[in-house]
Parts: structure tokens; sequence; C-alpha cells
């Protein structure tokens, strides 16, 4: 792993990719992001050393490189999953290649099914903590300490001063925002209404398959994380109804112009 992060961040350094303020990973339907973005270079998947490619749709497979008011950033078009069959090795890979690209501070982007009933499809959930419950672990194995330690400290999974800035945002633009915990399951199924009841019951708002191995390979690099999901499908006691992958990207839609101004106006004032 060591050597291949290595090989890839010196490939992306030698195209001019520098100085990044803000990692972000975009997750489903959220990948319209880069229009606030001015951009600089695009890189497709497929060219980069090392890197797996996005077979979902509604996920890109490029990074951006470009300009957020002044500050720069990188962001993963398109990001890989554990059901698309990638070892949760590859799909934490380019979260270490963010690391030693220099990076520090994560934005992470997410659809995920509410199991609050104060929820609404379209609503923005600022994510405070998580519960890991796919089946790998990111770090499981050998721990080679130019990462990060064996054990990683979590109590601040997702990190509170940038939470703040983000509530302050939301504040002044008027954008209704919930807060809660996300827990990630393998996918690449929806959850059964009994599985909607299990993850409420087990303490989470909502439920998705990605971000938690991200957050904590960064962790495990002491990066800063902000996790944001768009509740794109409800999961409640007795009202479970049908949803596809159509729904979620329709419903993701529905909250990408209120994402768009949210994640800028943090990158361009945090
Ligand atoms: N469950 C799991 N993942 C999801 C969901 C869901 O209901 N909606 C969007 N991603």
């Amino acid at each position: 792993m060591w050597n291949k992060v290595q090989e890839t961040v010196q490939f992306l350094k030698d195209k001019g990719i520098v100085n990044i303020d803000y990692g972000i990973i975009l997750g489903t339907g959220l990948g319209n992001f880069t229009d606030n973005v001015n951009i600089i270079q695009t890189i497709p998947y497929s060219d980069i050393p090392h890197f797996p490619t996005s077979t979902v749709s509604g996920h890109h497979g490029e990074l951006v490189y470009g300009k957020v008011g002044d500050k720069i950033v990188l962001a993963m078009r398109g990001r890989f999953h554990y059901y698309e069959g990638w070892t949760i090795q590859q799909t934490i890979f380019p979260v270490r290649v963010m690391k030693f690209l220099g990076i520090d501070n994560l934005i992470v982007s997410n659809a995920s099914g509410g199991v609050n009933a104060q929820f609404k499809v379209g609503d923005i959930m600022v994510i405070t903590d998580h519960i890991n419950m796919i089946p790998e672990h990111p770090l499981h194995g050998a721990n080679d300490e130019r990462f990060g330690p064996r054990f990683v400290d979590m109590h601040e999974a997702y990190n509170k001063k940038m939470i703040a800035h983000l509530d302050s945002i939301a504040q002044k633009q008027n954008i209704k925002t919930q807060k809660g915990v996300y827990l990630a399951l393998q996918g690449p199924t929806f959850e059964t209404p009994a599985e909607y009841g299990m993850v409420r019951r087990l303490g989470a708002d909502a439920v998705g398959m990605s971000t938690v191995p991200e957050v904590i390979v960064a962790k495990h690099m002491s990066m800063n994380c902000m996790g944001i999901s768009v509740i794109t499908d409800l999961g409640l006691e007795g009202i479970v109804e049908e949803v596809s992958h159509e729904d979620v990207k329709k419903a993701a839609k529905l909250a990408e112009t209120a994402m768009g101004v949210l994640v800028s106006e943090f990158i361009k004032t945090y």
C-alpha cells in the first residue's frame, strides 16, 4: 500500500496537483458540486496509477482540481464502494493519496435512507457520528505506522469545529439542516423494513453504504473530517416505501443546489 500511494502521489504532483486546502468525496447525485469549482484540471481515474474505476451510475470517475473562492480543492467525482467488489483497501486508497498530497481537511458526502421520523426526503443531514457495520475493516491487518497508529481514537470522527462553522453557514444562507448518526451497511440491497428498524434501534438516524471506511482511514492519518448526507428515502416504522437507485438520484438532485451553496460557502470561509 505505502509504495502504491507514493507512486500515485508523485504522479499527481507531477501534474501540478499541489497546495490543496480541501479533499472532497462526492456521493450519489452530488457530482454536480463541481459546478461550484473553478476547474483547473480534471483527471480521469483510468489515467491514475493504482486507482480503481467507479462502476456505479450517478458516480463519474474523475478527480477535479480547482478553486472555490481562493481555496484549492481536490474533489473525487465518484467514489468506490465495498459492494462493487473492491477490497476495502481499494475503496479507501484515494484517501491515503489525499493525505500524502498534503490534505488535512476532508469533506465527504453521500445519499442515505432516513430512519428518524423527524426527517423528510431531500433533507440535508450533517453527520455527527457513525456506526461501522461494513464487514471488512479498512485497518484490518498489519499496521503501517507511516500512515498512523495501530489503535485509532474515534471520539470526534466528525470535527466539531467544522460542524459549528457549517451550522453558521446554514443559518446565514437560510438552509435547513438536520444532524444525526450515519450507520454504514455493506449493501447493495436497500434495507428490509426489519433492517431499517434495526438501524434505528442501534442508535442511527440514517443508513447508507459508504463514507465510514473513508472517515476511519482519514482519522488514522489525523485528518479532520466533515460528513454531509442527503436523505433520499425513508425507512420508518410502519412506512417503509419502495426505493430504487433512480429515486435516490432524483431525491439527491433536490438537495444539490443547497448542498453546493453550503459546501462552497464553508470552504470559502472556514
Ligand atoms: N439504504 C442504504 N443506502 C442508501 C439508502 C438506503 O435507504 N438510500 C440511499 N442510500
